[in-house]
């Protein structure tokens, strides 16, 4: 079977990116989120992105336009039935993917792939959600989407080497560059990637420099476009700390604690960029 018509679900940050891709390698994407207005936040943003890539000159008005037309907004989760691959990015509350994995399972033909998009949580635990262990996937895209060169394709312990295959040569007509990696808390990349972010936060809370400072020594000393704490604010400080919890809970050992700073911040509401304050005001 040709995969032609995606489905996404969640049409946020990662979602939009996702639909984004998709769309404008040609296929068709039924994206769907619980309200209309995330809908149409999640249009604009596809919207404005384009328009930077139009601008750039890396595609033209007619492919900005035959992408956006790719697009079908909808609400109704069932409008999901008829699609070929179905990549979920919806809130990443284990409680929500749950629902959305059991629906998903009864809804999509039995031999469609349900990827997940997720952070840090087990593929393996929503692979056994459903009646097709196999045909779970974790497809793990970076932020921003239309930009970041990586997919981590995450095998669960059941998924099936057809369904790996499947996803990582789907990533590969995206024009991204697929990883292979084992389900693990964190797989590799925020494994490795928020610790890093975690320890700059506590040289911040201990005093040992300023947010400006830590970031400045990680973008003229180690060439990282971003320094850590702008990262932070970038990827949202609550998502930083529930990844953080994930791999405490999950590999048990203390190294992972999230730092009380960072605690305290997502407790005051300062979730980084998203909520006009981080590490940063914006
Ligand atoms: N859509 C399309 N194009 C975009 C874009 C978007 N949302 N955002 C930026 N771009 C393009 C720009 O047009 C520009 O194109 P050009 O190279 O042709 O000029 C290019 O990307 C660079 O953008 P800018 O010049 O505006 O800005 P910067 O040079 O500062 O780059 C950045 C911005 C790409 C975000 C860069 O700072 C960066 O790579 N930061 C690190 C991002 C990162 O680490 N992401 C991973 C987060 S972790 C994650 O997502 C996993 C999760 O599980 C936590």
């Amino acid at each position: 079977m040709e995969i032609q018509r995606i489905g996404v679900i969640g049409a946020g940050t990662m979602g939009n990116g996702i639909a984004h891709v998709f769309a404008r390698s040609g296929y068709s994407v039924v994206l769907c989120d619980v309200e209309q207005r995330f809908l149409d936040r999640g249009l604009a943003t596809i919207t404005k992105n384009l328009d930077r890539e139009v601008a750039k000159n890396k595609i033209s008005a007619e492919d900005k336009a035959a992408a956006l037309k790719k697009i079908e907004p909808v609400t109704d989760r069932g409008r999901l039935a008829d699609c070929d691959f179905i990549v979920e990015a919806a809130t990443e509350k284990f409680e929500i993917k749950t629902e959305i994995f059991r629906d998903l399972d009864r809804l999509a033909r039995p031999e469609v792939i349900l990827a997940s998009n997720t952070s840090s949580i087990s593929i393996t635990k929503l692979a056994a959600l459903t009646k097709r262990p196999d045909k779970v996937i974790g497809m793990h895209f970076f932020n921003p989407v239309p930009v970041m060169q990586l997919v981590e394709v995450i095998r669960g312990l059941a998924t099936s080497p057809e369904t790996f295959s499947e996803t990582r040569d789907l990533a590969i007509k995206l024009d991204k560059t697929p990883v292979e990696v084992n389900d693990a808390p964190g797989f590799v990349s925020n494994r490795v990637l928020m610790p890093l972010l975690n320890e700059a936060m506590y040289t911040v809370m201990e005093g040992v420099a300023t947010p400006e400072a830590v970031d400045e020594v990680f973008k003229l000393g180690m060439a990282h476009p971003m320094g850590p704490l702008t990262l932070a604010d970038f990827i949202g400080l609550d998502v930083c700390l529930d990844i953080m919890r994930v791999m405490l809970d999950g590999l048990g050992d203390p190294k992972y604690r999230p730092c009380p700073l960072l605690i305290k911040m997502v407790d005051a509401g300062w979730l980084g960029r998203k909520s006009g304050r981080g590490f940063y005001k914006y």
